[in-house]
């Protein structure tokens, strides 16, 4: 027989509303991100600038918001001033931390148009790594001073008179990471960020500054990195980052499928830890997460096969990290969405990371076509149905034991109240069993059905390719039923779904 799983909505039971830069992403000059990735000026569907408009369709399809430039790993090595100037004079350089030759063909100005583009905002890092404040504060000069300058006649020569206008800063990248160039301990990193921010702070007073959290929640760092990094920079930074990426090992579908169990514990975590630093400093501020980045990256195929380690061969644009995500990876994402919009009023801004060919929801082929990821569908889904309010689901809901992650409940929800929309985003994390959902929306005024999608596939493994790119797409889901202000559907085992709601009667939202 069939569980029931039952859950109950209340349009008054709000978790916070859900911000835009929640649907944020990430490009870092790694792999065939930028080259051959979103750049390639010999593509038939290139345009003058270099920037494939097949690419940028997709991009805007999937509807991401901020975008984390240029790094990653990438950045605590890299000098800002080789992306800017006439191309011709821009220095071709190693880049350490991926092996890689960087050509500096795309910088700030190229990035900036082409995320104007696909509609996104810059969420720039700088190098805390291998330079420190003099670079950050004139890289901040650069992108948004207003007043002429030697730095901003520079930007106007570069083709960008206006500033940038640059609101989302991160103070590195993962320095509590021993592979990051620079890397340092919490009490050197919080040093040196504290000093950062409040010089950033006197030249720009409205930028939004992100301080490095740790890499992972397994770091052996974490928690008391956390703690340090913030009671240097609580009163100076917005956000503390989280990075998380979860892969399928040793063939454990139920773990994996439980992932989402492991983010929430995170931010968890990370919001426990930033209020004890708030109790201890007698704060009234609230600190936020910025979980900038987020995924499912298989890591043990690159430490075993695709590290470049001969320097005479470092090439420009390799294919590296090029994951191929089957359904499980989708059902997956959709689900560490689901955690994300159930922590609205702690996490303020996420990137998924990353954005084009680099375990990414859009490939490309150098000459040839782009395609959607399976990963692509729930992020698109949910980003287009994403403005509201996170509202807090109630469930009641069928257990199963997982290696990893103990005793899970086989299904987690999320839903937005958009207003005159509320959407309902649902998990079945069981490898094997279907379930049946039942969704009390009885506290809502009047409601109708406009649609049931759902992501699921009898091949769990089954992924989209060059050969065959629409091999995995959500479908309507013709089980889903709603009269009486009840919502009832099936969740096939291991599958992601989305249900859309009307109010019928929008006078009557307050
Ligand atoms: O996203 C790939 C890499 O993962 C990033 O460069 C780094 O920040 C993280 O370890």
């Amino acid at each position: 027989m069939t569980d029931v799983v039952r859950v109950a909505l209340d349009p008054s039971r709000r978790i916070g509303p859900v911000r835009r830069e929640l649907f944020g992403s990430f490009i870092e000059h790694l792999g065939r991100a930028v080259y051959d990735g979103i750049y390639e000026p010999g593509h038939p569907s290139a345009g003058p600038d270099g920037f494939r408009r097949d690419v940028i369709d997709l991009v805007r399809e999937l509807g991401v918001t901020t975008v984390r430039y240029p790094g990653g790993n990438f950045v605590s090595g890299y000098r800002w001033e080789d992306g800017v100037g006439p191309r011709e004079e821009r220095p071709t350089r190693l880049d350490l931390a991926w092996h890689s030759t960087e050509t500096n063909e795309v910088g700030l100005h190229e990035f900036a148009a082409w995320l104007e583009q696909v509609d996104g905002e810059l969420m720039l890092a700088v190098n805390l790594g291998t330079r420190g404040v003099e670079a950050a504060l004139d890289l901040l000069e650069y992108a948004n001073a207003p007043t002429p300058t030697t730095l901003t006649r520079r930007r106007a020569a570069g083709g960008h008179p206006e500033p940038f206008g640059v609101r989302i800063w991160c103070l590195g990248n993962e320095m509590d990471g021993p592979w990051q160039l620079g890397h340092r301990s919490a009490d050197d990193y919080g040093k040196l960020a504290a000093e950062t921010a409040r010089a950033m702070r006197q030249l720009d007073p409205n930028v939004e500054l992100v301080v490095c959290g740790s890499s992972s929640a397994h770091m052996p760092t974490f928690g008391s990195w956390e703690r340090t990094v913030l009671q240097h920079t609580y009163e100076l930074v917005d956000y503390v980052s989280c990075h998380a990426y979860w892969y399928e090992k040793d063939g454990d579908t139920a773990s994996f499928l439980a992932s989402a169990v492991d983010m929430d514990r995170f931010i968890e975590a990370v919001v426990a830890t930033a209020d004890a630093v708030a109790a201890e400093k007698r704060s009234t501020k609230k600190m936020m997460i910025s979980f900038d980045e987020w995924n499912v990256w298989y890591q043990e195929r690159f430490e075993s096969s695709e590290r470049i380690t001969d320097i005479a061969t470092w090439p420009r644009a390799p294919r590296l990290l090029e994951d191929s995500y089957d359904v499980a990876d989708a059902v997956v994402v959709g689900s560490l969405l689901i955690s994300l919009l159930n922590h609205a009023d702690r996490v303020a801004a996420a990137s998924l990371a990353q954005l084009v060919n680099v375990i990414a929801p859009i490939m490309t082929e150098p000459g040839g076509p782009a395609w959607r990821q399976t990963t692509f569908y729930p992020f698109a889904l949910t980003s287009q149905r994403g403005g509201g309010v996170a509202l807090e689901p109630r469930i009641e809901s069928p257990t199963h034991r997982t290696a990893d992650y103990g005793e899970v409940p086989r299904v987690s929800v999320a839903a937005v109240d958009g207003g005159e929309t509320l959407s309902i985003f649902v998990v079945n994390r069981s490898p094997g069993e279907e379930t049946r959902l039942d969704v009390d929306l009885a506290a809502f005024t009047e409601l109708e059905l406009t649609g049931a999608l759902t992501l699921a596939d009898a091949d769990l493994r089954a992924r989209n390719t060059l050969d065959d790119p629409d091999r995995v797409t959500p479908a309507a889901n013709p089980t889903a039923e709603f009269a009486a202000q009840r919502l009832s559907l099936t969740l096939p085992a291991a599958s992601w779904s989305v249900v859309d709601l009307r109010r019928i009667d929008t006078k009557a939202v307050v």
